[in-house]
């Protein structure tokens, strides 16, 4: 039976700044995903403070904050059948030390702050990312 999904996808400031926007667009497709839609932006620190509230009680929250809102992102929302957990397979383990072979952060991830790309962790957590980045 089909699950058809969306989830959220960002791909990271270390990432658009290396230009690797269209290689790991490419390795969604090529895994089945369709971008439903997309933008480019560039986002406040108090933004990014909102997004990432989940986090407000981690020691890494304000540098994480502060690295979200540093440069250009690219949102995404992608389809396929249960794309929540298929993207969190295609991006591999937050820390790309510890990422398997073939996944986006083993390929591009720097560190576990510089990990290129985010994806949505359930299918309510989506609905709500992909609100509080496409809700017009
Ligand atoms: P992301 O999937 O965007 O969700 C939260 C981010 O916090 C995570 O990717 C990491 O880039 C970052 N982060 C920094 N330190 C940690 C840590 N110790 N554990 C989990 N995430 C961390």
């Amino acid at each position: 039976m089909s699950n058809l999904e969306q989830t959220l996808s960002i791909i990271k400031p270390d990432a658009v700044e290396r230009n690797l926007e269209n290689e790991i667009k490419e390795m969604f497709k090529s895994k089945g995903f369709s971008i439903l839609k997309e933008k480019k932006i560039q986002i406040e620190k108090s933004e990014a403070e909102k997004f990432y509230k989940v986090h407000e009680t981690k020691p890494f929250y304000n540098d994480l904050c502060a690295y979200l809102s540093s440069g250009p992102i690219v949102v995404m929302v992608l389809e396929k059948d249960n794309a929540v957990l298929g993207n969190r397979e295609l991006m591999g383990a937050t820390n790309p030390e510890d990422a398997e072979e073939g996944t986006i952060r083993k390929k591009y991830g720097i560190s576990i702050d510089k990990n290129s790309v985010h994806g949505s962790d359930s299918v309510e957590n989506a609905k709500i990312e992909i609100d509080f980045f496409f809700k017009d």
